[in-house]
């Protein structure tokens, strides 16, 4: 299933994304945000668990998010504002991260770099700010699929109809929250309206 955020703070975020002069602190940091936002909304079924903790009358029992039984992973590198963000809340997650290269003549994606967890019964949070043909999505979720977590959700920034549909057909049982679906892709697979490249605008670099 994919959820789309509709508040009006979401929104107000994603606006300054797209503004131009939001340099890239001010990027990352919105970023930051609205990862936090995504990750209300999607652990609102989450695995809960009862923690013993020691307060100011002794020993009591809360339940608590299962954080040890998490993994937020990242496809370097515009997912990494969103890792950081995640991991400040969820302080007992683990992080994972992935390095993944398109190779222009096959159209294959490389896998270079691994450093995922044991994935095994684990709920995997892969946060990517863009979705747009899905083709990094999908090898992703391909590879993450492969070592049989319980569950993977995916906190996405911007998307477009086409490439949500891609990866919700092909994963069905992955649950997307995403906080924009915009209009399209054109014809050279950029987000329309968009808010240009996320990797770009997240480390000053310009490719
Ligand atoms: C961006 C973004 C996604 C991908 C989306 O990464 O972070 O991973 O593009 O495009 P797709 O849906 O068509 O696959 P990019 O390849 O620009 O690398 P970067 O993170 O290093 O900027």
């Amino acid at each position: 299933m994919v959820y789309e955020l509709s508040n009006h703070l979401t929104k107000t975020l994603i606006a300054h994304l797209r503004d131009q002069s939001s340099d890239a602190l001010r990027f990352r940091r919105t970023i930051g945000e609205i990862t936090k936002q995504l990750l209300y909304e999607a652990l609102k079924e989450p695995l809960l668990v009862q923690k013993s903790i020691t307060t100011w009358r002794g020993k009591e029992s809360y339940a608590v998010i299962d954080e040890a039984n998490i993994i937020v992973a990242t496809v370097l590198r515009a997912g990494m504002p969103m890792l950081d963000s995640a991991i400040d809340v969820l302080a007992g997650a683990s992080a994972g991260f992935l390095a993944m290269k398109r190779d222009e003549t096959t159209h294959k994606s490389v896998l270079y770099y691994d450093r995922l967890p044991e994935c095994k019964g684990k709920t995997i949070i892969l946060v990517d700010p863009m979705v747009a043909t899905g083709g990094s999505m999908m090898d992703a979720l391909e590879l993450i699929s492969k070592r049989e977590p319980l569950k993977i959700i995916t906190l996405n920034i911007i998307g477009s109809p086409e490439g949500l549909e891609k990866v919700s057909h092909a994963y069905p049982e992955v649950d997307v929250y995403i906080a924009q679906i915009d209009e399209k892709l054109n014809d050279d697979k950029f987000i329309i309206p968009g808010l240009g490249d996320a990797g770009d605008r997240s480390y000053n670099t310009v490719e």
